[in-house]
C-alpha cells in the first residue's frame, strides 16, 4: 500500500519518479505527489488528488526540473483524500521533505508533543508527524542522517520513509521499521533508485538490493550505504531479479487483469519448469531447504494467508491432506496471531503470498518463528520480505509481476506450486510412490494447454453472460469439496471489481440460509465438475432451479446433462480431481472481468483496494 520512488542521477528525475509510480499505481490512488530538486529552481513540489494522471496533467501545466527526487502514490489511512494530505510532507522549515508506507501507530503522542513545542499542521496525516520529527533533529544534529536515525528510533509500526533536506541535494535517505513493505534499492552508473516495488525501476536495472526491518541507506550517484537504524554497518549483495521490464509493461492489452488472465497458460509452465522430473517420478523444489528428514518431521502444517491467497490454502489443505496425509489448518493471516496459537514441535507455517508483503502474512511468520516453527512461502515477487524470511525457503511463483489489483495468474500458479508442495511432501514421506507421482506430474504439464483452452473458451461466453446480467445487484457462487474455495473465489473477483455484492458458498450449506436469497433476478454460478460429488451438485443445482435462480454453470467437457440443468454452461477439460480449480477458476475470473468491464468499472485499480496490503 503507498508507492514510493526515488532518484539521484543525471536523469531528469521527474521522468523516472512518474514512470516509477506509474508502475506503482496499483498500490494506492487516491492521491499522488513529487518533489524535484534544482539548484537553480529550488525544492518544487506538485501534488494532485486523484489517480497519477491526475498529477501528469498537473506537471503538464506547471512542470518541474532537476536531478534527484522522489515521490508518492497514496491509499488513505490517516486523514481524507485531500491535496493537503498527500504526500510529500514539509517540516517546518520547509526544506526538508518526507514520504511514508505505513502507520505510525504512536502518532497522536509524537503530534501531541510536536504540537506542545509549537510546530503547525496543514494536515491530518501521520506522514507529516515524521516530517515534522526530522525537521526537529535537523537543527539539532544539522544533518539529515542523524535526524532521520532519531526520527526513526521515536516511530512505532512498520513503516518506510524517504527523506530529501535541501541543504544535502546530492541524497536521499531511507529507512525501513517493521513490515511496512519493501524498499528496494537499485544502483547503475551514476545513478541510484528506490521504490518500494521491483517494477518501478525494472527499466534501469535488474540488481536490486532489499532494505531490511531497521536498516537506514544513504542514497547518492555513486550507489547506497546501508547501516542498521543504530548505524553499524550493513553489506549485502545484489540480487539478480530475472524480470523483464516488458513483463511489468500492460502491452496491447486493455487492462492488467486481462493480460493476467491470458498468461496464466504461460505462468503454470514457469511455476512447473525444472521441478519435475517425469521419468523419474519425482519433485525437485530447489529453494527448499527443508530435505527428506525435516519434512518426514511434519505432522501439522498452518496455511496462512490473506484474501485470494487464502482460497489457495483452502484448496491446499485437500492436496496436502490427500498427498501427504498431513494434517492442515487453514488461518487467516490477520487472526493467526490473535488467536495465541498452539503450533507445536511436529509443526510448518506454509505462508502463501503473492506480494511476499502483505503485513499480516509476515507477522504470521513472525509468530511462527518465535515458536520456534520454520516457515515455507509460496511467494511471487523474487526478494520479497516473506521470501526472505521463510528460513524452510521460498517456493517461487516465477509468475512475473502481477500488477492488476484483482489476482489471477497468481492465484492459479499458487495452486499448482501448493500441488508441487503436496508431492515433494508425499515423496519424503512415503505416502506416494514414484509411479503415482508420475501420474500427478503428467495431470500437471498437461494443465497450462488445458488453460489457454479454458480461456478461449470462456471469453466468448462471459462477454454475454456479462451483457446478460450486469445489472444483477446480488449473485450466489456454489461450488462444494476443493471447489468450495473456487466459490469463494469466484464471489470475491466479481464483488471486488464489479461492486457486486457476491456471496460464495458450500452448495450443501445453501439449504440452511441462502435459499432464501434467491428468486428470478439472482445469478447463481454453480461449480459442477465430474467428480465423486458431481450428483449431489446436480441436487442442489436442481433447488436453485425451482426457486427461479438463473443457473450459470462450470462443468466438465461434453456433460449434457449438466447442460440441460443449467442456463448457460462453460465446460472445461477433464483433470485430475484435486487439479479442477486451476480451470474451473479461470472462467470466473473472466466472467467477473467482463462484469466490471460492462458496469463501466476501473478493472484494474477498483474503488477503496490496493495490492500490496502493507497495513494491517
Ligand atoms: C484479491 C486479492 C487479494 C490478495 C490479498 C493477499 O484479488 O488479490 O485478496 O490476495 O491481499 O495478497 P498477497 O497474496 O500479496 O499476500
Amino acid at each position: 500500500m503507498c508507492g514510493i520512488v526515488g532518484y539521484v542521477g543525471s536523469r531528469e528525475a521527474t521522468e523516472v519518479v512518474v514512470g516509477g509510480l506509474q508502475r506503482l499505481e496499483y498500490r494506492g490512488y487516491d492521491s499522488a505527489g513529487i518533489a524535484i530538486f534544482d539548484p537553480d529552481c529550488g525544492l518544487q513540489l506538485r501534488r494532485s488528488v486523484g489517480k497519477l494522471h491526475n498529477l501528469v496533467l498537473r506537471l503538464g501545466q506547471e512542470p518541474v526540473t532537476g536531478r534527484v527526487g522522489l515521490g508518492h502514490t497514496r491509499w488513505a489511512t490517516h486523514g481524507n483524500v485531500t491535496e493537503e494530505n498527500a504526500h510529500p510532507h514539509r517540516d517546518a522549515s520547509g526544506r526538508i521533505v518526507v514520504i511514508q508506507n505505513g502507520i505510525v501507530e504512536n502518532y497522536l503522542e509524537l503530534k501531541g508533543r510536536l504540537l506542545e513545542l509549537g510546530y503547525h499542521f496543514h494536515s491530518q496525516t501521520d506522514t507529516e508527524v515524521i516530517a515534522h520529527l526530522v525537521g526537529h533533529y535537523y537543527r539539532e544534529e544539522e544533518a539529515l542522517e542523524p535526524a532521520m536515525r532519531r526520527a526513526m528510533a521515536e516511530l512505532r509500526g512498520g513503516n518506510a520513509v524517504v527523506a530529501f533536506c535541501v541543504d544535502e541535494p546530492d541524497r536521499l535517505i531511507a529507512a525501513r521499521l517493521g513490515n511496512a513493505g519493501g524498499v528496494v534499492i537499485g544502483a547503475a552508473a551514476g545513478e541510484t533508485f528506490i521504490a518500494s516495488d521491483v517494477p518501478a525501476i525494472l527499466d534501469y536495472t535488474r540488481e536490486m538490493i532489499f532494505l531490511e526491518d531497521r536498516e537506514l541507506a544513504v542514497i547518492t550517484r555513486q550507489g547506497a550505504a546501508i547501516t542498521t537504524l543504530n548505524g553499524a554497518p550493513v553489506t549485502r549483495r545484489p540480487v539478480s531479479v530475472p524480470w523483464d521490464p516488458v513483463s511489468a509493461a500492460r502491452g496491447d492489452y486493455k487492462h492488467f487483469m486481462q493480460k493476467e488472465i491470458h498468461e496464466q497458460p504461460r505462468a503454470l509452465m514457469d511455476v512447473l519448469r525444472g521441478r519435475i522430473d517425469q521419468e523419474a517420478g519425482q519433485v525437485h523444489l530447489e529453494d527448499l531447504r527443508l530435505d527428506d528428514a525435516a519434512l518426514r518431521q511434519v505432522e501439522r502444517i498452518y496455511a496462512t494467508a490473506c484474501g485470494t491467497a487464502w482460497h489457495a490454502g483452502l484448496v491446499a489443505k485437500f492436496m496436502i491432506e490427500s498427498l501427504a496425509r498431513v494434517r492442515v489448518e487453514v488461518d487467516y493471516a490477520s487472526e493467526f496471531r490473535y488467536r495465541s496459537p498452539v503450533l507445536g514441535s511436529d509443526a510448518l507455517l506454509l505462508a502463501i503470498t503473492q506480494s511476499g508483503e502483505t503485513v499480516d502474512t509476515l507477522a504470521a511468520m513472525e509468530e511462527a518463528r518465535a515458536q520456534g516453527v520454520p516457515s515455507v512461502a509460496i511467494v511471487n515477487a523474487i526478494g520479497s520480505q516473506a521470501a526472505r524470511v521463510a528460513d524452510g525457503g521460498p517456493l517461487y511463483l516465477h509468475a512475473g509481476p502481477e500488477i492488476g489489483v484483482a489476482s489471477t495468474k497468481a492465484f492459479t500458479s499458487m495452486l499448482v506450486a501448493a500441488y508441487l508442495f503436496a508431492l515433494r511432501l508425499g515423496q519424503a514421506r512415503g505416502t506416494l510412490r514414484p509411479a503415482q507421482i508420475r501420474e500427478h506430474l503428467q495431470a500437471l504439464v498437461e494443465l497450462p494447454g488445458k488453460a489457454a483452452t479454458v480461456i478461449e473458451r470462456a471469453l466468448p461466453i462471459c462477454e454475454d453472460l456479462a451483457e446478460h446480467y450486469y445489472r444483477a445487484s446480488d449473485a450466489l457462487f456454489l461450488g462444494r469439496q476443493v471447489n468450495y474455495p473456487i466459490a469463494l473465489e469466484g464471489a470475491l473477483k466479481l464483488k471486488e471489481i464489479s461492486y457486486i455484492h457476491a456471496e460464495g458458498y458450500p452448495a450443501g450449506e445453501m439449504k440452511h440460509g441462502p435459499i432464501a436469497l434467491i428468486d428470478e433476478a439472482m445469478p447463481v454460478v454453480c461449480i459442477a465438475p465430474r467428480d465423486a460429488i458431481y450428483e449431489k451438485m446436480i441436487s442442489n443445482i436442481e433447488q436453485v432451479r425451482a426457486r427461479h435462480g438463473h443457473v450459470i454453470a462450470i462443468g466438465t467437457e461434453g456433460d449434457t446433462l449438466l447442460a440441460s440443468k443449467a442456463d448457460h454452461v462453460i465446460e472445461v477439460p477433464p483433470t485430475l480431481p484435486l487439479l479442477q480449480p486451476v480451470l474451473t477458476v479461470i472462467p470466473l475470473q473472466i466472467f467477473a472481468y467482463y462484469m466490471a468491464l460492462r458496469r463501466g468499472c476501473d478493472v484494474d485499480q477498483p474503488r477503496n483496494l490496493a495490492k500490496s496490503v502493507t497495513v494491517e
